[in-house]
């Protein structure tokens, strides 16, 4: 029998549930080797949401050591920012707290090319995307945000060098799909990963880029070329970081398809309670079975956003754990609770973002068309 094997497709919301599987595939190494030998004082870390890496270690010794580090991701401006995209600001604003500088892309070449999204809208989604990350609480005077399309001809050189590196057999292999757009978007990806790493764009940095796993198979790629460039370019591979993709709320793919099942950061608090109140839980058919049995966290996608957003305090969500498994909370009550939180964040995120919006052309230039 054929085996089969697994793809990664970073334009297709994909329901991801065996990371280890993954990790053996695509050698993607365990971020809990690190957690002895370094301070990775989040809970991303110590809860796993961050679970994978790639040469993660190399970049911590250079920021301990002192040496020229940052950190690097992109946001495609298509769909409206949701608590998946903030798994990402939080990852930049930890990042940021360790003094390290953060760049940001945004997109906006993907998303025509791949989403075929209309240049305007993007555009004005990009400042979007800004706006939100800031009142996450990224420091914008310690960041650096830049549309693709408005990169200077230096960037778009390097896209048609790294072109000449790439084989069809190649890009087959990693995403399946070879459509132009796609092929142009992976590219581009790789030199928003790598040109940090040029004088003409301030000098040397070894580069971190915190990004969900899906977006893996651009750093194979990117990998791969800066292997084959050896002394012409002389680059480096990047280090990379994983996280699980937190799940819709009806625990399948989010998709923007479906923008009902993903609770957005500009949703007005009825919406968001909504939302709430119709999710999948990990609770039993009836109330006595659960009381008997307790619910199944694992299933449970207000559980995910507890782990991931709504309780930072280890106790609190341990509490809220042994409560559901042992049948003491039903999901009724449960629910209310996680929509108090969900409600705090969300009021204080949205105050912050109307203030950020009023001066994120300050951070970003939008692109004139
Ligand atoms: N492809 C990414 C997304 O879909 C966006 C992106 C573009 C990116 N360039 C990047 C992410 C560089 C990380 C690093 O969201
Ligand atoms: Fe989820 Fe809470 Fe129900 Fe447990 S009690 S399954 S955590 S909603």
């Amino acid at each position: 029998m054929e085996e089969k094997h697994l793809r990664l497709d970073p334009w297709e919301y994909m329901l991801i549930d065996d990371y280890e599987k993954l990790m053996i595939e695509f050698g993607i190494r365990p971020v809990s080797e690190l957690l002895g030998a370094y301070n990775l004082d989040h809970y991303y870390f110590s809860r796993g949401i961050i679970f994978g890496h790639r040469d993660f270690d190399t970049w911590l010794k250079k920021l301990y050591t002192g040496e020229r580090v940052a950190v690097l991701t992109g946001f495609m401006p298509s769909g409206e920012p949701h608590v998946g995209t903030a798994t990402v600001y939080e990852e930049l604003k930890y990042f940021q707290s360790k003094g390290v500088y953060v760049k940001v892309t945004i997109a906006d070449a993907e998303a025509y090319a791949v989403r075929k999204e209309d240049r305007a809208i993007t555009i004005k989604r990009g400042l979007d995307f800004v706006a939100h990350a800031v009142a996450w609480g990224i420091d914008p005077e310690k960041a650096e945000f830049y549309y693709q399309t408005e990169m200077p001809s230096s960037y778009y050189r390097l896209i048609q060098m790294f072109s000449r590196k790439v084989t069809e057999a190649e890009m087959k292999a990693i995403y399946g799909d070879l459509s132009p757009s796609k092929i142009i978007s992976a590219l581009t990806q790789a030199v928003d990963i790598l040109h940090l790493q040029l004088d003409e764009y301030g000098g040397y940095r070894y580069v971190l880029v915190p990004v969900g796993v899906d977006q893996d198979p651009h750093l194979r790629l990117t990998r791969d070329i800066v292997d084959r460039f050896g002394q012409e370019l002389q680059l480096e591979r990047p280090s990379s970081i994983y996280h699980k993709l937190i799940k819709g709320l009806d625990g399948n793919k989010m998709s923007k398809s479906r923008p009902e099942y993903a609770i957005h950061l500009s949703d007005p608090i009825d919406l968001a309670q909504k939302k709430i109140n119709m999710a999948l839980t990990g609770g039993r058919a009836t109330a006595e079975e659960q009381r008997r049995l307790g619910g199944e966290p694992h299933k449970c996608s207000i559980y995910e956003l507890y782990v991931y957003h709504l309780v930072k305090d280890e106790r609190e969500l341990n509490d809220i754990y042994v409560e559901c498994t042992t049948g003491k909370i039903l999901c009724g009550p449960c629910k209310i609770r996680a929509f108090e939180k969900l409600k705090k964040l969300l009021v204080e995120h949205q105050e912050r973002y109307r203030e950020a919006l009023k001066s994120v052309e300050k951070y970003i230039k939008p692109p004139s068309f």
